[in-house]
Formats: C-alpha cells, structure tokens, sequence
C-alpha cells in the first residue's frame, strides 16, 4: 500500500506530483491511500513513493478538470481522479465520454465546486470593524467545498483598498492592502454581526432590486436560506415587495427609451450570473450554461430553443447541425451571424440519456418560463430594433403564450416590452423534412423570413 500524503485539502499541485510518480511507478489505484495532513502514515507500512516522474500526457481538459473537483468536499476525490488519470493514460479519448460513469462524476463533482466558487463571491458580506490601525472589514462565510484559498484573489482585486479578514471553518484571510496572511479556521462567533456597512449593502441592493425576479420567487432561489442569516438586505424584501409593480413599470420605460450607455459590463455580469444558474432542474445533467452571443448594440436578436448536444458541450450556441443550416440560411438571406445577437429560450440542454448517447427532449412550459428571466434582461440590455423567434419555443418565451407557427409566421408583432417580434419555424424544423423538395422549398421560406424581418428595421 502506497501512501500520497497531501499538504492539505486543496493541494492540487501535491496530488499532481504524487499521481505522477504513483504511474511512473505503475502502482494501481487500489494500492494507494490519499491522505490530507499529518495523519499517522505507518499504518500502511508506509513504502514512500520515491520514483522519478515519467513523461506521460494526458488531456488538457483533464488538469483544468482535475484542478477544480479536487477542491470538492467527497474525501474520495484524490482517488477517484488518480483512477481516471490512469485510465486516460492508456486512452485518453475517454476524456469526451458523457456516459462514462467516473466522468461524469467528477464533470459533477468540478460543477459544484464551480457553484460554490460564485455563491462565495455572491453571497459573502463585510462588516465594518474599527482597531488600532483603522477601519477593519470582516466577513464569515460557511463553504460546501474547499475553495477559499481559490477564491482568494477574487477578493483581494474586488477589495485591493480595504482591509479585511475572511473566516470561514477551515481557514481564514487577511489582506492588509498589500499582502495576504493566512491563519487557522474560525467560528461565527468570532465574526462581528449587524454594523454600517449593512446601510452600504442595503443601498445598493435596493437599487439592483430586480422586481421581474420576483415573479418566480427566483431571488429567493438564488439566494439560499443558508446565507440569508448573512445578509443584510433580505430585511428589506417586504418593502421592496411593496414597491415591485412601480418599479418594474418603471424598468421597462427606462429600457425602452434611455439612451444607449455602455451596456458591455452589464451583460458580462448577467452572463457570469447565469453560469450558477439553478432556476429549474435541467442544470443539473446539463454540461454548462450555454448563454447569449453576439454584439450587445445588435439591432437584430435571434431566439432559439435551447442549446444541442454539441453547444452543450462547446458552451456556444447554434454551433451543431441546426446551427450549420441556420448559418446557410444567414448566408442566402445576405445576413451576417456576426453582427447579430444570437440566443436561446432555454440556455440549457434537455436531454434523455439514451446509453451513451444523449437524445434531445423538448423544454416544457415551466423550464420556457423559468428561463425567461434570462432572455427578458438580454433584451432590456441590448434592446433590438427586431427579435426573431425561431420555432415554438422561442415564440412562447418572447410573447409569453402557446403559439402557432403556421398561423403567426412572417409578419411583424409587438412584445409586451414594445420591442418588435418575427416569428418563423426553427432550422431542426428544417432538418426533419423527408422529402428534399418540400425540405428546399421550406428552407426558401425560412430565408425570405430571416431577410424580411431584418428589413422590417
Ligand atoms: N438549436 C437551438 O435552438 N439552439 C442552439 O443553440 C442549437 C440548436
């Protein structure tokens, strides 16, 4: 028995050089036992892994991988990567296999960590302090995973001016405005509680309140009761409550006639928010969120379903089979892709696992709605002169009703946020016509749709 000992519980580069050297010397998973600290290592007659590491390669999508699930909380992590690292030696195409079971759990294990990675950066709030040296700031925050230390930089480029401590149970940070400490795990009780920052906390959350959010009591969602204890500003969600209906009046106006600002930052939060996306349950066999691309001042958006298997995996849209006829189409109707904002309805993959393959399923009524949230605020970022919905997926989330396309096709229509809409069928719709006459003849009509609706502005 072989036994890798491990700095501690996020030590990457350990679990690295150790992997190494376990294959340089051949030595199979079930002989080596990983562990964090300096726990007794004679119980396993300890034979001290001493090979020189051999060259070998491996994926590169296997370290970036590797470098996020070792941080997951499950102590079998360090075994279960050296097993897939072993395995990947003698194939590395494994790498691209969804339904191979350790895949996935450990694409599982890296996906909560990455979520627990933005919850930190949301959900931690400073309180203020004063001691000798001045104003303090500290903040107490409970990880599911062992990413503080990751995290670490994030705070300290938000937060380079102040001082502030983070603790948490496993470690705590100290940055005093140029170097950062680190000192032993914390309790709550050594956190200070309510103080004047919570009135800086309050301010700005009231004025990022987002009423739409609370019609799908998606706030409530995003903010887990666990952290509310943290936060200041769920003492106002009564009042905000109250003023909601004005507000979101308001929103909508501004949205429709203010002058165009730079929105880039604004769409860059909102689509870094969307990676953590947990508003219904297709997120979770999905791979990734697959968000919005194009120029954020497009004067044409295109609306999709959802994403496929191949911009599942590609974390872009319209990249697959769909995505290739639509681009032919873009082409015949003299559009060019790169000017326009293209996105979903639905920004992630509903699938049925089918053994290894994974089978496209259609979003329902209440993922459509969950995901308008989404779509509601690309629009209110980038405010198209026209939007086409492609299919009836998109065409229920932009009018916010069953419709059908046959019927509402090829004209103009006013959304309920004063934007103009084009409804149209979907390029799959496309792909699925039997016969190539009937399949050509649609496709024509699909691009006079496309080349219509953009004149139209
Ligand atoms: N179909 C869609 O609706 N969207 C995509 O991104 C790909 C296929």
């Amino acid at each position: 028995m072989r036994v890798a000992a491990l700095a501690s519980a996020d030590d990457f580069d350990g679990w690295r050089d150790a992997a190494r050297r376990l294959i340089a010397e051949r030595v199979p998973p079930h002989d080596v036992v990983w562990q964090v600290g300096d726990l007794p290592t004679d119980l396993f007659g300890d034979e001290a892994i001493t090979a020189d590491p051999a060259p070998f390669r491996v994926p590169r999508a296997f370290i970036d991988l590797a470098r996020t699930a070792i941080l997951h909380a499950a102590p079998e992590r360090f075994a279960l990567l050296y097993a897939m690292l072993v395995r990947l030696v003698a194939e590395p195409r494994l790498i691209d296999d969804r339904a191979d079971p350790a895949m996935r759990r450990l694409e599982e294990m890296a996906k909560a960590v990455r979520r627990d990675i933005h919850k930190m950066r949301a959900f931690l709030r400073f309180r203020e302090i004063a001691d000798d040296t001045g104003p303090r700031f500290v903040a107490w925050f409970e990880p599911e995973h062992h990413i503080v230390r990751r995290n670490a930089r994030f705070f300290v480029d938000r937060f380079a001016v102040m001082h502030w401590s983070i603790l948490t149970p496993e470690l705590s940070l100290h940055w005093d405005g140029k170097a950062l400490a680190e000192g032993p795990g914390a309790t709550r009780a050594d956190a200070p509680d309510g103080d004047p920052v919570e009135e800086v906390w309050k301010t700005y959350y009231a004025s990022i309140f987002n009423p739409a959010r609370l019609k799908k009591g998606a706030m409530l969602k995003e903010m887990p009761r666990k952290y509310w204890k943290n936060m200041p500003e769920t003492a106002l969600v009564p009042a905000l409550i109250a003023g909601a209906q004005a507000r979101e009046a308001a929103m909508i106006e501004t949205a429709r006639t203010a002058p165009q600002g730079n929105v880039l930052p604004a769409w860059e939060a909102l689509r870094d928010e969307a990676t953590a996306c947990t508003r219904c349950p297709l997120w979770k066999p999905a791979t990734q969120t697959v968000f919005g691309e194009g120029p954020v001042d497009a004067e044409l958006m295109i609306v999709g379903e959802q994403p496929g298997d191949q911009e599942d995996l590609a974390g872009h849209p319209f990249v697959g089979p769909a995505g290739q006829l639509f681009d032919r189409a873009m082409a015949a109707a003299g559009l060019d892709r790169s000017r326009v904002y293209l996105t979903n309805a639905v920004k992630h993959f509903k699938f049925e696992a089918r053994g290894k393959r994974r089978i496209h399923a259609k979003p329902g009524v209440g993922e459509i709605d969950a995901c308008r949230w989404w779509i509601e605020q690309e629009r209110a970022i980038v405010r198209p002169k026209m939007t086409i919905a492609m299919g009836a997926t998109a065409a229920r989330s932009l009018t916010g009703k069953a419709v059908t396309i046959g019927r509402e096709r090829s004209r103009p229509i006013t959304l309920a946020d004063g934007g103009t809409g084009w409804i149209t069928v979907h390029p799959s719709y496309l792909l699925r016509l039997p016969d190539p006459a009937a399949a050509e003849i649609e496709f024509g009509k699909f691009v006079e749709d496309l080349r219509s609706a953009a004149a139209a502005v």
